[in-house]
């Protein structure tokens, strides 16, 4: 039978169980445990943060709600994250066991042990303690996917210095930015980064925009392309050089579980970013819990591999902190699923033998249209788990997934989650839960989440309504850096300081099972990165010959979600194919490449209510052809006419 036969066929099948193998040797097979969390939530998960940490000093509290929304988790405990990750591991004589293979773009291999990561924190610990890093200083980070990255990261945390690590694909202007807003007192950089063969250079743009930058006092530079690169004196110094003179040992110093861990910045309905902030007890319960069950991790056989870059919360949370916290054997690859050829991710699961593969949709849907002959030519047969994260992964592309993929044998846990939950929250338990394509299924054990009505906030047995999250747990943010107010107003205000808004629309079915639909504020979801549609619009009006632009989210088969930009031109400014490539460089100079729009329509007015608001709803009915919803709160409807008979336009010229 040829493969879309057979997923036609898969299309029916309602329901997959775990694959009894998986089961009987499963971390969790008791499907008691739901019971178990569910009976006393707080103390089922003061029993995992003993179980699963190694604490200076174990925590006698669990959660404590005395001043909600702020809560905190095991608060009287002390623990350090790097210790977990790399000390606890050496000292129980597995210092031999590889961390990570890092596999570099031209096919450079160099494996890393965690007596290797262990040596290299300790030093890099004490070069930034050199450089003035004081416990509680922010710390940037903006580098390639490379090892250093994570020392860097563990060695911020180490010395309780918090980072805040910003994506590679982020623009020098959005790092510098990001360095602003937490106030960094120091930036772990790169000279250059390689992208397909290609060298950025990356320090001499952070240059141009660090000049006025008050807080920063130092940036280390990792020379990793070897291109030219300025340093400045008395600030900069080289990466490998501060190593050098560092001293080789520092003991890891144990920090309160609420001492912050880090910031990561992600996008809202706003154009500031959020500084999302995570602290460290209840963010490694969290991330360590998740990381084992749900990917069912055998850290003595399994070799694992996260294909996220680690400037997102996938990378915290499921290249770093999770996997090194449970002593994981994981693959770190460097570059694009495209370079030096397309099957270049399938070479790196037959080179080391991957067991598990956590990926994204997007990644799922650029293989399906590529080809099931690509993958077909490498052995694929060590696989026995698949992940999904960052999107809805529609039910094609999670059978083929698991048929091209995983052999039809590897169960697929697609894990509902987002930055500010710091872990997974929805997804099955591989050895327990049986699975549905499209949907996460239901929420981790200890995880309460329900549907409500979004008029009065009722829960939903079955249907749609919002998601939201009934409880306080572990690894949830602590609130966003130096901004309480927005913290409640954004996630607490709607429903009150005891239920989290999501932000997510989702249906439960006639079992329960959550099906996460998408957003429901201005933030669009490209290829799994998260973006809001504010910032975008207002790189775009930084364009001198733009005068307004409204930005929406369209459905774009391959990315998910793709970016569309009306934009209303300056008086006297023509429309061009240059002006479009000028508007997308700027948008690609103030965020970065990734937020560049896909279509840009030419308005001459955009919707507006009466009080002036833009009716973004109205733009993405016409930029998806759906009926108009209402127009009467319009202040001129005239301008929907327009806009529709230029899209029509459009759509003729594209035949
Ligand atoms: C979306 C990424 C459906 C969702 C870990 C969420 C998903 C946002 C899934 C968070 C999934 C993430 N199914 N949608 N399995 N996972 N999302 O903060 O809209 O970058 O709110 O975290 O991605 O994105 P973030």
């Amino acid at each position: 039978m040829d493969l879309e036969q057979r997923l036609e066929e898969l299309l029916g099948v309602e329901k997959f169980e775990p694959p009894e193998e998986l089961r009987a040797e499963a971390n969790w097979s008791d499907p008691g445990i739901y019971e178990e969390a569910a009976a006393d939530p707080e103390a089922w998960w003061l029993a995992q943060a003993k179980e699963l940490l190694d604490w200076d000093v174990e925590p006698s509290q669990s959660l404590d709600d005395s001043n909600p929304p702020f809560y905190k988790w095991f608060a009287d405990g002390r623990l350090n994250a790097s210790a977990q990750c790399l000390d606890r591991h050496v000292e129980a004589g597995n210092g031999d066991r590889v961390a990570f293979h890092w596999r570099g773009e031209e096919g450079e291999e160099r494996d890393l042990t965690y007596a290797d990561l262990h040596r290299d924190v300790q030093r890099f610990a004490n070069a930034l303690k050199d450089l003035g890093v004081e416990k509680g200083d922010v710390v940037g980070i903006y580098l390639p996917m490379i090892p250093e990255v994570v020392v860097a990261m563990l060695a911020c945390a180490r010395i309780g210095a918090p980072h805040n690590v910003v994506f590679g694909g982020f623009s020098a202007e959005a790092v510098a930015e990001r360095m602003d807003f937490s106030e960094a007192k120091a930036l772990i950089t790169v000279d250059g980064a390689r992208r397909k063969g290609k060298t950025a250079p990356i320090k001499p743009q952070v240059d141009e925009h660090m000049a006025n930058h008050h807080a920063l006092e130092k940036i280390v530079v990792v020379r990793h392309t070897g291109i030219e690169c300025p340093m400045s004196e008395g600030r900069d110094v080289f990466y490998d050089e501060a190593m050098a003179a560092a001293d080789p040992e520092c003991p890891a110093e144990p920090m309160e579980a609420e001492h912050p861990l880090y910031i990561l910045y992600t996008s809202g309905s706003t154009a500031k970013p959020k500084g999302i902030l995570h602290t460290t007890g209840g963010y490694m319960t969290g991330v360590t819990a998740t990381h084992r069950y749900v990917f069912d991790l055998k850290p003595d056989s399994d070799v694992y591999w996260c294909a996220a870059d680690v400037g997102w919360v996938t990378g915290h949370s499921y290249i770093v902190y999770g996997p090194l916290s449970n002593g994981a054997t994981s693959v770190m690859w460097e570059g694009a699923p495209d370079y030096p050829h397309k099957g270049i991710w399938w070479e790196v699961v037959e080179r080391y033998k991957a067991t598990i593969l956590y990926a994204a949709p997007t990644a799922i849907r650029t293989f399906i249209k590529w080809g099931a002959d690509i993958p077909a030519e490498h052995d694929l047969s060590s696989l026995r788990l698949l992940g999904s994260v960052g999107e809805p992964i529609n039910p094609k592309a999670w059978l083929w997934y698991r048929e091209v993929i995983g052999g039809g044998r590897c169960p697929i846990v697609d894990t509902w989650w987002q930055t500010e939950t710091g872990g997974i929250m929805i997804s099955p338990l591989p050895g327990l839960t049986a699975t549905k394509p499209g949907s996460a299924t239901v929420p981790f054990p200890g995880v309460e989440a329900s549907v409500v009505d979004e008029r009065d906030g009722e829960p939903i047995e079955e249907g749609q309504g919002l998601l939201v999250l009934e409880r306080p747990w572990p690894s949830m943010l602590r609130g966003l850096y130096k901004e309480d107010d927005r913290f409640i107003e954004t996630y607490f205000s709607r429903f009150g300081n005891e239920r989290y808004l999501v932000g997510d629309a989702a249906r439960r079915d006639s079992d329960g099972y959550f099906w996460v639909i998408g957003r429901i504020d201005d933030v669009v979801n490209v290829s799994g990165h998260r973006l809001s549609t504010a910032e975008v619009e207002s790189a775009i009006v930084a364009h001198p010959d733009v005068a307004e632009a409204a930005v929406i989210g369209e459905s774009d088969e391959d990315t998910g979600q793709a970016i569309c930009a009306f934009v209303t031109l300056r008086g006297g400014k023509d429309e061009s194919e240059e002006l479009v490539e000028g508007i997308r460089g700027t948008v690609a100079e103030r965020i970065g490449k990734f937020a560049r729009p896909k279509r840009i329509v030419w308005a001459d007015d955009l919707p507006k209510t009466r009080s002036g608001k833009i009716m973004r709803r109205l733009l993405r009915d016409i930029a998806e052809g759906r009926a108009l919803g209402d127009v009467t709160t319009l202040r001129d409807p005239d301008v929907m006419k327009e806009l529709e008979s230029k899209i029509a336009e459009e759509q003729a010229q594209e035949g």
